[in-house]
C-alpha cells in the first residue's frame, strides 16, 4: 500500500488485526527484511512494515535522514493510517536506532519495544570515517557495491556458506536501495546521538534480540542495553548473525508471539 506524506510517497505493508506491531527495517534493507514476521505474526496482530524513505518502494529525498526524522516518518505513517493507540515498535539494526528516537520522541505511543541486532551508542570517530568511506563507494558505484561489501558480515558466516537462497534475497533488497537512502542513512547514523542516557528511562516491556554470531554489532552491545532497560529481556539466538529475524525466524517469532500475548 502506498500513503504520501508531506509530498514523500511512502510504501507499507499493513496486514492483520489487534495490536499493532511497527517494524522498522535496517541499513540497506526494506519492509521484505521481515516476511516471516508479516507471514506469521499477521495471524496474531496487525503488521505495519514501510519501507523507510529512499528504501524499497517509498521515495527518496537527497540530504541527511537523521534517526529523529525517520521516526517522524514512522509517526507520520501511523497518524495517516489512523493508529493512534501505543505500538509495539520493533527494530532492527537502524531500525533500532530509530526505535530509540522514536520511544525519545512519542514514548505515549509506544507499548513495548523490540531491540533486535542493535545498540544504544553513538559512533566512533573510526566508525564515523567507515561511514564517509561508504558514502563515497555508495556515490561513486551505487547500492549494489554496498550490498557486496555488507554482505558476507550481514549473516553467521556458516549461513552465509550453506544458504546461498537467503545471500541471493539479501542481495537483491539490498541492490534496490537508493543512492540518496543510502548516503542519506549513513549521515544520519553517523551523527546520532548516544541513546544509552535514555535506557535507564525506558518503561515499557522490552525484548533485546541478538544473534550469537552477529559480526557487525557485538552480542556485548546487546547485553550491555538489556543491563541498562529496567525488567528487559535479553535473547541471545544460536546460528544467527545480524539478521535473526531470517537465519532463525521460527526462534524470533515465537520471541514476538510471547511477547504479543502478554500486551
Ligand atoms: C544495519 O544493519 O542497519 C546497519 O549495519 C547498522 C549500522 O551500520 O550501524
Amino acid at each position: 500500500m502506498f500513503t504520501t506524506i508531506s509530498s514523500v510517497k511512502f510504501f507499507y505493508q499493513d496486514k492483520g488485526e489487534g495490536t499493532p506491531i511497527l517494524f522498522i527495517h535496517g541499513f540497506p534493507l526494506n519492509h521484505q527484511m521481515w516476511r516471516p514476521q508479516i507471514d506469521e505474526l499477521s495471524s496474531l496482530a496487525r503488521v505495519i512494515a514501510p519501507d523507510l524513505r529512499g528504501y524499497g518502494d517509498s521515495q527518496s529525498t537527497p540530504g541527511a535522514y537523521t534517526m529523529e526524522s525517520l521516526a517522524d516518518d514512522c509517526a507520520n505513517l501511523l497518524d495517516a493510517i489512523g493508529i493512534t493507540s501505543p505500538v509495539i515498535v520493533a527494530g532492527l539494526s537502524m531500525g533500532g536506532y530509530i526505535s530509540l528516537a522514536f520511544y525519545r520522541k512519542y514514548r505515549e505511543r509506544v507499548a513495548s519495544l523490540v531491540l533486535a541486532s542493535t545498540r544504544a551508542g553513538a559512533d566512533s570517530d573510526q566508525a564515523r570515517e567507515s561511514r564517509d568511506r561508504m558514502a563515497e563507494l555508495a556515490n561513486r558505484a551505487g547500492p549494489g557495491a554496498i550490498a557486496e561489501a555488507m554482505l558476507p558480515k550481514l549473516m553467521a558466516p556458516q549461513n552465509y556458506h550453506r544458504r546461498p537462497g537467503l545471500v541471493r534475497d539479501l542481495k537483491s533488497i539490498m541492490e534496490s536501495s537508493s543512492t540518496d537512502g543510502v548516503v542519506g542513512a549513513l549521515q544520519g547514523m553517523k551523527t546520532r546521538p548516544d541513546s544509552t542516557p535514555l535506557l535507564p528511562q525506558i518503561q515499557v516491556p522490552t525484548l533485546v534480540i541478538h544473534g550469537e554470531d552477529d559480526q557487525i554489532i557485538p552480542p556485548a552491545e546487546a547485553a550491555l542495553m538489556a543491563d541498562s532497560i529496567p525488567g528487559s529481556r535479553l535473547h541471545i539466538v544460536p546460528d544467527a548473525g545480524h539478521m535473526p529475524t531470517l537465519e532463525q525466524p521460527e526462534t524470533f517469532n515465537q520471541l514476538l508471539s510471547a511477547l504479543v500475548a502478554n500486551i
